[in-house]
């Protein structure tokens, strides 16, 4: 691959992604100025990640914030589809829809679409996906969400709440149009054809059970977006309101630029690992962008653009613009060293998961809180 290429598609994140290009090839807009200070008169402040962009593109956040100011409130919906533990990437979207939940005081529809990674990977059995949903189940709920406006729904388990929408959204949608959009081939099995059917009923569930449109915002990584870029264009067929939807972009592995992966070890800290684990992936993995030597980097300084800490603490750990900016000008005049900037990284990472992994395990008697009956 030419360096300058890169893929991103539901299940496939690949190369340096170049998000001013990813706007264009999808046909989103950019997060500008004028839509954080929109979002701002509601919520008086603005979330570190809005502030860096790091949610940075959407469809549709003016349509919403004019109906959110004419009265019409909208409800959140995002997903998890289980394969494996969970990752710091993954909780980059959900810290930022618990936000929003706070801010606008809104439901929350979250799907475990069980089946999805049973279709797509020939190793996973259902039963595997299962175990998994309970486990990811209480990273979610250790995030803090309002178990009283937070609804938990399961493909398998909640099958015939969805069926009826999503046969109606079926029906609307050919072939072509999936194989267009997902490069899908004759090998594909019917389940991956069928899936995205199943990711774009709750965006409208709320309003099919209160029989009256409610407006919807999906915060999601940008992987995501293609299966509503499909599903978009039917809403209105049906009679639904399409779904506004803010994109975050990738927060990256350990090893360099891309996607941090549940499927590479070595390039992701899960959330239940040790502080020790924490401390050792970084100091021998993280990939750095310091100077060959001390001295070197001293004398020239080092490139925090390229350095997974630093990206770390900018899209996730470090909330205070002004630290921040200060780790950034040490670095890269050489006052920092890439051991003090790791040293640093691994401080916050296990701070935030230790009392993460408190709260997950309290969730393990919460489950039933949030599970949709
Ligand atoms: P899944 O389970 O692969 O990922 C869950 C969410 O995490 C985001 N994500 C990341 N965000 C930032 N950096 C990363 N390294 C990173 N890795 C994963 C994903 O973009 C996603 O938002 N089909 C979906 C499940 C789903 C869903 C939805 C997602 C069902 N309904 C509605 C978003 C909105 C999936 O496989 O996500």
């Amino acid at each position: 691959m030419a360096k300058e290429q890169f893929v991103v598609t539901p299940w496939e994140v690949s190369g340096k992604v170049d998000y001013e290009k990813l706007i264009k090839e999808f046909g989103t807009e950019p997060i500008t100025n004028d839509i954080l200070a929109r979002i701002k008169k509601h919520t008086k402040e603005l979330h570190f990640m809005l502030r860096r962009k790091i949610f940075f593109s959407h469809r549709d956040m003016n349509w919403l914030l004019n109906e959110y100011e004419k009265g019409n409130k909208f409800f959140l919906y995002t997903g998890r589809a289980a394969s494996g533990p969970i990752h710091i990437g993954h909780l980059l979207p959900w810290v930022f829809t618990k936000w929003l939940q706070d801010k606008f005081g809104t439901e929350l529809w979250f799907q475990f679409p069980d089946e999805e990674k049973f279709f797509f990977k020939d190793e996973l059995s259902l039963a595997d996906t299962e175990k998994w949903t309970y486990d990811n189940m209480l990273d979610i709920i250790a995030l803090g969400f309002d178990p009283k406006k937070t609804h938990f729904i399961i493909d398998t388990k909640h099958a015939s709440l969805m069926y009826k929408t999503a046969c109606e959204i079926a029906k609307k949608i050919t072939f072509s149009t999936v194989k267009a959009a997902f490069g899908f081939k004759d090998d594909n099995n019917l389940g991956e054809i069928w899936y995205t059917t199943m990711q774009a009923v709750p965006a409208v569930l709320p309003s099919v059970l209160k029989g009256k449109n409610i407006p919807c915002l999906i915060p999601l990584g940008v992987d995501q977006d293609p299966h509503f870029r499909v599903a978009r264009d039917v809403y209105p067929k049906l009679g639904f309101y399409k779904p506004a939807i803010i994109h975050a972009k990738f927060m990256t592995g350990l090893l360099a630029d891309g996607k941090m992966s549940a499927s590479m070890p070595n390039s992701t800290i899960y959330t239940t690992d040790t502080a020790k684990e924490v401390e050792e992936k970084i100091r021998k993995h993280a990939f750095s962008g310091g100077r060959g030597s001390l001295a070197e980097h001293k004398k020239y300084g080092g490139n925090p653009d390229i350095d997974v800490c630093y990206q770390w603490l900018q899209a996730f750990f470090e909330p205070d613009d002004k630290k921040l900016e200060k780790i950034y000008n040490d670095y890269k005049s050489g006052k920092l060293l890439t051991s003090e900037l790791k040293a640093y990284t691994i401080e916050k990472i296990n701070a935030f998961l230790k009392e993460h992994q408190k709260k997950r395990e309290l969730a393990k008697k919460q489950l039933g809180k949030f599970l949709y009956k």
